[in-house]
């Protein structure tokens, strides 16, 4: 138990929290974006000025190669993926963890400048995807093993760290059969919960276009192949963006995981196409249930799911969409596995500012994350262009008075089990900011009652 200070810590903190809520739910609306960071140009938390002269001197630092694509938010911190593609040297880090170096956002090595080293398969080697679990503070990183889609170095694996301790917490090597040694591209990865843990992994592989599962109890992987998972057209792979027309022929890439963890949503990026999979079918490894939900405006890289929506990213329209699946099955009167995509709804778009929204992340505040990045860009010039000062990356939050879909999960899947179905999930999932008011000040309340007791004793 605590001490009288940490419980009067709690309250205080608790006070503050309330007040943060009380503010951003007040001051703001549905929709109403910040641009929270802008790059130009990496710059990262060096050891020290010597060693980050001596990356330069020998080629392992490349400025212009480094961009960011992956996003997700813990608490107040925000972690970022640099993916090490294109070429096969010049990225110092993968993994990242925004911090402020006197007034300048400085990316630092996560979790450390070890965890980095290309060609030791100990460390993370190519990230592109990684969630994290608000439940427990584990963070689950996909690594593909491969640099700059040439050198194979390491077999791909998914690593678990402590966000709480900043220590490796697990890690699963995936065999060749389920991730290839010389062609995987694991990209996106979201968790699947039973029984109130975080039990599977569902990964894309973009390039061998198909999903992998992780068991994370049993370390048990094994892969799902449809066809529905590969490049959908010619004419998908077009990607017209600010009249420029970019061929973009990548497979499987977006994933969201429905917050009731009954279907897993995907993808590809050259498609329109928005599809469904049961988790009973991915959970024991088969195909069963797979279904075309409809045609989004435009194609996506990153999807997430909140409490209620599922966003996606509109790369043709410069925009973030969303799918109001609740007015969907009202109007067709139909449940979540017939319902078809009707109504796509703008959230935010700017033709210069969110050129390319990658991928999505959300804090417990009500706020998406997303990062722009321009990539369509970066493909093409091969590294971010030289051509001045204007931000090639930008780091967005929308106010959507939403959580993510792993909000709580740990106590709203408390009693499902693999071998009885979903049942029980759906009632508990009503979850309202209401109650969720209610449970902050029931700490709260909780909290001040327990200081005068304590004194006393
Ligand atoms: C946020 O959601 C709650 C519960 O759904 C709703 O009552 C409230 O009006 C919403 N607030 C804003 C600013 O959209
Ligand atoms: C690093 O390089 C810069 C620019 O060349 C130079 O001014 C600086 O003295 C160098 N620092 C160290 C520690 O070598
Ligand atoms: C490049 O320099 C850095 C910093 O001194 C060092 O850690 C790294 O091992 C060097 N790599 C190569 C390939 O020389
Ligand atoms: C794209 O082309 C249309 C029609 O020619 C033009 O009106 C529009 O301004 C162009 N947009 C951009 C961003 O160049
Ligand atoms: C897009 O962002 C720019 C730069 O912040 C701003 O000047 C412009 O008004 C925005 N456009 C729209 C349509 O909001």
């Amino acid at each position: 138990m605590g001490t009288v200070s940490d419980m009067g810590g709690l309250a205080f903190a608790g006070l503050i929290f309330l007040s943060l809520l009380a503010t951003d739910i007040q001051g703001q609306e549905f929709g109403d974006a910040q641009l929270v960071y802008e790059w130009t140009s990496l710059e990262f938390d060096w050891p020290s000025e010597k060693h980050r002269n001596e990356s330069l001197g020998n080629g392992t630092y490349v400025p212009n190669r480094n961009m960011v694509a992956g996003i997700k938010v813990y608490k107040d911190s925000v972690f970022v993926t640099i993916p090490r593609w294109f070429w096969t040297s010049g990225h110092p880090v993968t993994l990242a963890k925004v911090v402020t170096v006197r007034g300048e956002e400085k990316l630092s090595a996560y979790p450390t400048w070890a965890a980095q080293i290309q060609g030791d398969c100990n460390a993370l080697q190519y990230v592109q995807g990684m969630e994290i679990d608000p439940n427990t503070g584990l963070m689950y990183v996909i690594d593909t093993g491969r640099v700059g889609d040439k050198l194979n170095l390491c077999p791909a694996k998914l690593v678990v760290f402590d966000l709480n301790t900043n220590s490796q917490h697990k890690k699963y090597e995936l065999p060749t059969i389920v991730a290839s040694y010389t062609s995987n591209f694991m990209n996106d990865i979201v968790l699947d919960y039973v029984g109130g843990k975080a039990r599977f992994a569902y990964i894309s592989d973009a390039n061998d276009a198909h999903l992998i599962v992780v068991d994370l109890t049993t370390g048990k992987s094994w892969k799902i192949q449809h066809e529905s998972m590969g490049i959908e057209s010619k004419h998908a792979e077009m990607v017209t963006i600010n009249n420029i027309t970019y061929t973009i022929s990548v497979a499987l890439d977006g994933l969201a995981m429905s917050p009731d963890f009954k279907y897993l949503y995907y993808c590809s990026l050259a498609g329109f196409n928005l599809y469904q999979i049961p988790t009973s079918s991915l959970r024991t490894g088969k195909t069963d249930g797979i279904r075309l939900i409809g045609s989004k405006v435009s194609q996506s890289g990153g999807i997430g799911y909140g409490s209620k929506f599922l966003y996606y990213g509109a790369l043709g329209l410069n925009a973030v969409y969303y799918w109001d699946s609740d007015k969907d099955m009202a109007d067709q009167n139909v449940g979540m596995d017939k319902v078809t995509l009707a109504t796509e709804k703008l959230l935010v778009r700017n033709d210069s500012t969110m050129q390319w929204p990658d991928t999505f992340g959300f804090d417990t505040r009500g706020w998406i994350w997303f990062v722009s990045n321009r990539l369509q860009v970066f493909r093409e010039a091969k590294g971010l262009p030289q051509d001045g000062n204007d931000a090639y990356m930008r780091v967005w939050k929308v106010y959507v008075n939403e959580t993510g879909y792993l909000y709580q999960s740990a106590r709203r899947t408390e009693g499902t089990s693999l071998e009885q179905e979903g049942n029980g999930s759906e009632s508990c999932f009503s979850y309202t900011l209401k109650t969720f008011f209610f449970h902050l000040f029931a700490m709260f309340i909780g909290a001040v009652l327990v200081i005068p007791e304590m004194t006393h004793s």
